[in-house]
């Protein structure tokens, strides 16, 4: 729909009425609500529910014409106050809609979208997407207040599909008694001690916490506003830390968690990694597409480099000579030159439009590249041809060529897997349970055990390769670990 027609559409609302006592400002006009809304659809829900909002059948529901009925429906809580609520804290569990079946964990938006901008998402959501046509009451757009009155709840997904349950009563889904619809429950065998799964510490960044875990010891460190990726220097003494929606990069000692500096790079910051020979720190700050290069001696801000749309993650060559960055943006990465601080050319990753995490082989001769809605692609760096496409779990995900294996692993933030890939086969040979939205995935250096953080469960689950269980899931201390660091394997 075009802009202008949102605000036509709206234009015919305000005069018979629909809209009358919207909001106490008077500027904030329900037309400015959905035109902000439309940006923050565009920006955050387009990449799963698509840009027409027709969803992925199977991966992501369609917002198109659904949402209006779930606005409509009467049961429990009200559709109203169950739409704020699933913005608010997400949702998982499976359910049905128009005939497909979804088993997934929509991310919670409270900790990383304003009150003001639920409200507008929705409020455009409501009035896009044929969804005005089906609303079969008069609507009011929400407010911040209205947002800001369901928060502070503290809900899990998995509350709030409890409260879907009653709001859509039968319409909602097919069959099978709640219990069976909770994520499949995992048998950790402990045979194997947590010292021994975790032989060198595993660094958890917990982003809605805002500190960083080490494990197994379980020392927290505040101080890391939005801790989102982390990675270690090639010493393992530092560690550096990216501030989700603080646009911070943080360096902190890995013997006492001491912030050795704070640096501001960009609105958000997301991948970050430390160069093989410590000199160093690499920071993407995706929304003025660039790499910000920190010196890790100084601890100081030497240069951002200009990439291209929306970078995400990079990963270093494996002398260090070159970085490659995914264009989330673009379906492409970017090669930096290290030794100029400056790019050299793009690589398009065919099959892959939006490459969000990344690895490279020990040989130093394949990329392994997660996207951010259900697929790892495998680049061969000598003809730069993207070799094979996988279909994984739904959602983004951390990617890890496992040390000293022929494994490849990736986690799915939308639902509960964690896939393994043989490199050498190219097949997938194992999807294995380990709770709700795992997204980060880093092995040991030995290649034995793999730290999955599992954002929605607040746990880290560890895979014994060898076996291809689950040993231990060890909780985090906080909300929403989203990314692990571990010596040896950057
Ligand atoms: C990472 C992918 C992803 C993103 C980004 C995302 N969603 Fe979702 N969303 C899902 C999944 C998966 C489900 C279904 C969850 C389930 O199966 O329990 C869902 C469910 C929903 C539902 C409830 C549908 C129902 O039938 O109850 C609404 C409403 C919704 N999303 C709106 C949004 C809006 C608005 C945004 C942007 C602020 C957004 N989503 C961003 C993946 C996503």
């Amino acid at each position: 729909m075009t802009n202008q027609c949102v605000s036509l559409m709206s234009k015919v609302m305000l005069s018979i009425g629909i809209f009358s006592g919207a909001s106490g400002v008077l500027a904030d006009s329900a037309d400015d609500s959905i035109s902000r809304g439309k940006q923050v659809y565009s920006q955050q829900c387009a990449a799963c529910h698509q840009q027409k909002g027709q969803g992925i059948p199977g991966s992501f529901p369609p917002q198109k014409e659904h949402t209006a009925d779930l606005f409509n429906a009467n049961g429990g809580i009200g559709g109203r106050d169950y739409l704020a609520h699933v913005l608010q804290y997400g949702l998982t569990g499976s359910i049905e809609v128009e005939g497909t079946s979804y088993n997934g964990n929509m991310p919670a938006w409270g900790g990383s979208l304003s009150n003001q901008q639920i409200a507008d998402v929705l409020n455009y959501v409501l009035t896009a997407f044929g969804n005005r046509e089906r609303l079969s009451r008069a609507f009011q757009p929400y407010t911040a207040d209205e947002i800001d009155s369901v928060s502070g709840k503290d809900l899990s997904g998995k509350q709030v599909y409890q409260l879907r349950q009653a709001v859509v009563g039968n319409q909602g889904r097919s069959s099978g008694p709640t219990a069976s619809q909770e994520a499949p429950a995992v048998s950790a065998t402990a045979t194997v001690s947590l010292d021994q799964a975790m032989p060198q510490p595993v660094y958890a960044a917990v982003q809605k916490s805002g500190v960083v875990e080490r494990l197994p010891s379980k020392s927290t460190w505040p101080g890391v506003k939005g801790a989102h990726y982390d990675a270690l220097s090639p010493d393992g003494r530092r560690l550096i830390v990216s501030g989700f929606k603080t646009g911070n990069v943080y360096i902190m000692d890995t013997d006492n968690g001491d912030i050795q500096a704070s640096i501001a790079i960009g609105e958000v910051a997301q991948g970050v990694k430390v160069s093989p020979d410590g000199r160093y720190g690499l920071a993407v700050a995706p929304t003025q597409g660039i790499v910000a290069v920190i010196d890790m001696k100084s601890l100081s801000l030497v240069k951002k480099i200009p990439v291209g749309k929306t970078p995400h993650n990079l990963i270093f060559s494996k002398d260090g000579s070159l970085a490659y960055v995914t264009l989330q943006g673009e379906g492409a990465l970017a090669v930096v030159n290290m030794t100029k601080l400056s790019k050299q050319r793009t690589i398009p990753t065919p099959g892959l439009d939006s490459p969000h995490n990344i690895d490279i082989s020990e040989d130093g001769r394949r990329l392994w590249i997660r996207d951010f809605i259900g697929h790892v692609g495998v680049l061969d760096l000598d003809s730069e041809k993207v070799l094979k496409v996988f279909k994984v779990g739904a959602g983004h995900g951390g990617i890890d060529v496992i040390p000293n294996s022929r494994y490849v692993a990736t986690g799915a933030i939308s639902a509960s897997r964690v896939t393994v890939i043989d490199a050498d086969s190219l097949t997938v040979v194992a999807n294995l349970e380990v709770g709700t939205g795992p997204h980060g995935v880093r092995a040991s250096a030995d290649g034995r055990y793999l730290y999955t953080s599992v954002t929605a469960d607040n746990l880290i689950a560890i895979i014994d390769l060898k076996s291809l269980q689950v040993v231990h899931q060890v909780p985090v201390d906080g909300k929403f670990p989203f990314w692990v660091a571990v010596p040896g394997n950057p």
